[in-house]
């Protein structure tokens, strides 16, 4: 069953009932003001960090779900009867109802009783405010009284202090009204610079910034008390619960429209002139007046949605393709690249799972994030780069997050997750062969953002590979520590006390558990580095990586192979993971994917033992599951994987993340065919027909999705924020369709599937356009390439001259029949 449909032109996925199976969001704002919004206008905005600058609250896990937001309540002042236009909270049966989410904006229309309404939500380019454009139309033949009202809940700032502290906060709250403008100051009288704002183009018939006065006692959002008398009654928040809520009173001619605006926005003043008149305690309004000014006319309004939408024209431009599968272009075109901004923004601090205080910017989640973005904008992901490395500690490891508003590791989660080194390499490397940018090698970046600690970026990436080579274990294989890419086998923690953090919990000295993922890993990042260290003439450190990758793949034949799969790992107790020995964990998916991308195994048939295990014992209809048996109980020496019901989550659930691994796999031996039915199962556009099995948004990937060892097999969860997105990402462009950036050039090598004729591709690769038209001619993957009709030798087509605007590429794969 379905819940709307994909509008592809408009770029636009189209919900046409409001009660989804979960709230269907999306997000606002791409720079460093940004807003969740589901499908009934529910969610919250912040500045550039969920926890630290939160400007609405939201209470996660509320029942219903999805409740506050950026709401408005219409009332018929004829008879009193009002509605939410989004449906919620007021739910009443709307006659129609679409909403549009589309790439950083939001619309949601309605008509109830003749009264459209159509609010476009949006923030405009490199502005910290969000625009509601209301437009009213009144589609009966006689005319209409309406009442707005517009309501949001303001956050006291932090938003785990406000979830928390509350003997304090409700004596804080302070508000100020002036112009139309409610104006959210609390604290702003001692350490803050910044205030919130929520304005309104329309001349008040009254106000309320104090929840209380707005809902009434012991009444919720779904009633509240103004909106059903009609009237506000100015009330001013001291302490309690502020809020805005604008009312204005529209008198409505049969069929007339009218547009109203509201602005909610973040501004900070310098902090030596914050009030006016200076000894005051009024916020001086002077620097924010003229963006309020501005957003509030509707032809500003106007121009900054379309450059909004150019915007994204722009970025999604840099590589369109189509294939015979609508499936696939509509993921790569849109939606997949759509996400992966959102993951490089958000890494895995917002979303409706994540609840914003939790978890910052992940060093692991960012790294990878970065493989699906780098090609939109490289400068930004080098900026990202700079900051990710300047958290790095001076042997090389890594916070494990760190804030995105201070930029700084964040000690509550600390380090000692072995591979989070590792994935540095691998970002720096994507850039590189994006953006041809060798100077960022020389970048001096500061360690744990200590100033004279700088060392040029390159001595980064030299440290990083070292600490997995200081931390090798009794099979030579790198030690584990806190744990791997699998956040879950904790192999070190050993926890029998309810309650603690299976990440933080240490148990043993971590100097026998071992991780083949992390040589893997290690591996592919040596070859990286040392083809860096090639172009860098560094022929002395080429040498070394070169070694220390041969010497780590020799390990993992030894230790980590398991005669048709590789291992997954060794624990505390010296025994093995992920083998024929164990009953339960049998076989995992990570190193198979890792140990493959490596290299490992693909001249020798053994790659295709592993992903011939891999379709025989963990591919399902629903994607690949983790590892199998699934744990059947909670074993203290494995910890988190294991405390998960067998099914869910790290415990053999379809972890979405691992799948692409084995898609970028199947392509190193050739399977086309393979690849591509495997990026069909977890592809959200095409499970959108089982949306009520699958339950999350049909247009992102979600985390995870129940394996076959769960009872609600095939349901997704954990939308949006995932490493899914940028790996699907690359496995599609990249390892299907092959189109691979490289040091040298743009590599053009895919492996489609056999009933594929070809595709068309347009990819902006340094500033030059490649119009790519891929034909079979027989089976197989064998390319012949012509660069502007003339053929040349091997797959990377060399970089062009400086002028060069677009290269006419043809490609011919498969032997001729
Ligand atoms: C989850 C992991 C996640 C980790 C973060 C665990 O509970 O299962 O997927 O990476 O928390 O700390
Ligand atoms: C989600 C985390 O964000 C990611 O870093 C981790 O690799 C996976 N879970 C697997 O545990």
């Amino acid at each position: 069953m379905k819940y709307g449909h994909f509008d592809d032109t408009a770029r636009e996925y189209v919900i046409t009932q409001p009660d989804t199976p979960l709230p269907w969001i999306n997000y606002l704002g791409c720079e460093a003001y940004f807003g969740l919004i589901s499908n009934t206008a529910g969610g919250y905005s912040f500045y550039k960090d969920a926890r630290l600058r939160r400007l609405t609250r939201y209470r996660y896990n509320n029942a219903p779900y999805d409740m506050g937001g950026r709401y408005i309540y219409l009332r018929d002042n004829a008879d009193g009867n009002f509605w939410s236009p989004s449906w919620m909270p007021v739910r009443s049966d709307l006659d129609e109802y679409t909403c549009r989410h589309g790439m950083g904006y939001t619309i949601i229309r309605s008509v109830y009783d003749q009264i459209e309404a159509e609010t476009c939500y949006f923030v405009p380019m490199e502005e910290s405010l969000e625009i509601w454009e209301l437009t009213l139309t009144n589609q009966r033949d006689t005319s209409a009284d309406i009442s707005v009202f517009s309501a949001v809940e303001f956050c006291l700032w932090d938003a785990n202090d406000d979830a928390t502290n509350f003997q304090r906060n409700f004596s804080t709250g302070q508000m100020e009204l002036v112009d139309e403008v409610i104006y959210h100051k609390t604290e702003y009288r001692e350490r803050r610079d910044h205030f919130a704002y929520f304005a309104c183009s329309e001349k008040l018939d009254g106000f309320e910034t104090q929840r209380e006065a707005f809902l009434g006692p012991y009444r919720g959002w779904d009633d509240p008390a103004a909106v059903e008398a009609g009237e506000s009654s100015n009330s001013m928040a001291h302490g309690w619960q502020p809020i805005g809520s604008h009312h204005i009173k529209v008198q409505l001619r049969p069929k007339e429209q009218k547009k109203i605006i509201f602005l909610l926005g973040y501004h900070e003043n310098p902090k030596n002139d914050k009030f006016d008149p200076a000894d005051s305690q009024t916020i001086n309004k002077k620097t924010v007046k003229p963006i309020i000014a501005k957003y509030l006319q509707p032809k500003n309004v106007k121009a900054a949605f379309a450059t909004l939408r150019d915007y994204w024209s722009g970025l999604l431009g840099k590589l369109q393709v189509v294939t015979p599968d609508e499936h696939t272009n509509r993921m790569v075109n849109i939606w997949n690249a759509y996400q992966c901004m959102i993951t490089f923004n958000m890494s895995r601090s917002a979303s409706y799972y994540e609840s914003g205080i939790g978890r910052g910017m992940g060093y692991r989640d960012s790294n990878q994030d970065l493989l699906g973005f780098v090609h939109m904008i490289p400068e930004r992901a080098r900026e990202r780069i700079l900051d990710l490395a300047a958290t790095q500690l001076k042997n090389g490891g890594a916070f494990h997050q760190y804030q995105p508003l201070t930029k700084r590791g964040n000690n509550d989660v600390g380090s000692g997750f072995n591979d989070d080194p590792a994935w540095l390499v691998l970002a720096v490397a994507a850039y590189v062969k994006e953006a041809g940018d060798w100077s960022i090698l020389d970048e001096a970046v500061q360690y744990e953002n200590e100033a004279g600690t700088e060392t040029p970026l390159y001595e980064h990436l030299q440290r990083s590979m070292q600490y997995t080579l200081d931390r090798l274990g009794p099979n030579h294989l790198p030690l584990i520590g806190r744990a791997d890419w699998n956040d879950c086998l904790n192999l070190n923690c050993f926890s029998d006390t309810p309650g603690q953090s299976f990440q933080t919990t240490t148990n043993k000295d971590g100097k026998v558990a071992e991780s083949v993922f992390i040589a893997g890993l290690f591996i592919l990042a040596a070859k990286e580095i040392v083809q860096i260290a090639g172009h860098r003439n560094d022929r002395a450190e080429a040498a070394k990586q070169q070694a220390a990758a041969q010497l780590m793949e020799a390990t993992v034949w030894k230790a980590g192979w398991d005669g048709a799969w590789f291992r997954r790992a060794f624990d505390d107790f010296g025994h093995v993971l992920g083998s024929k020995e164990n009953e339960e964990g049998k076989i995992f998916i990570e190193p198979q994917g890792m140990c493959i991308m490596a290299g490992l195994g693909v001249e020798d048939r053994r790659a295709q033992m592993a992903l011939d295990s891999v379709a025989k014992f963990l591919a399902t209809p629903h994607g690949i599951v983790l590892q199998q048996p699934a744990f059947s109980k909670y074993y203290l020496h494995l910890g988190e994987i294991s405390s998960y019901p067998p099914g869910y989550k790290e415990n053999a659930g379809v972890f979405c993340h691992t799948n692409p691994w084995i898609m970028i796999a199947e392509t190193k031996i050739g399977r086309g065919d393979q690849a591509f039915d495997y990026y069909t199962r977890i592809n959200p556009s095409k499970r959108e027909e089982i949306s009520d099995l699958h339950k999350c948004e049909p247009y992102v990937y979600a985390q995870m999705i129940a394996g076959w060892d769960a009872p609600t097999y095939g349901e997704a969860k954990n939308s949006w924020l995932s490493g899914t997105a940028a790996l699907n990402y690359v496995a599609i462009t990249q390892a299907i369709l092959g189109l691979q950036p490289t040091y040298d050039g743009l590599e053009i090598k895919p492996v489609i599937p056999e009933g594929w004729s070809g595709f068309e591709a347009v990819r902006i690769f340094r500033g030059v356009r490649y119009e790519i038209s891929v034909k079979r001619a027989g089976t197989g993957n064998q390319i012949c390439l012509e660069v502007d009709g003339k053929s040349i030798p091997g797959t990377v087509i060399p970089l062009p001259t400086k002028d060069t605007g677009t290269l006419n590429i043809k490609a011919t794969i498969g032997l001729e029949k």
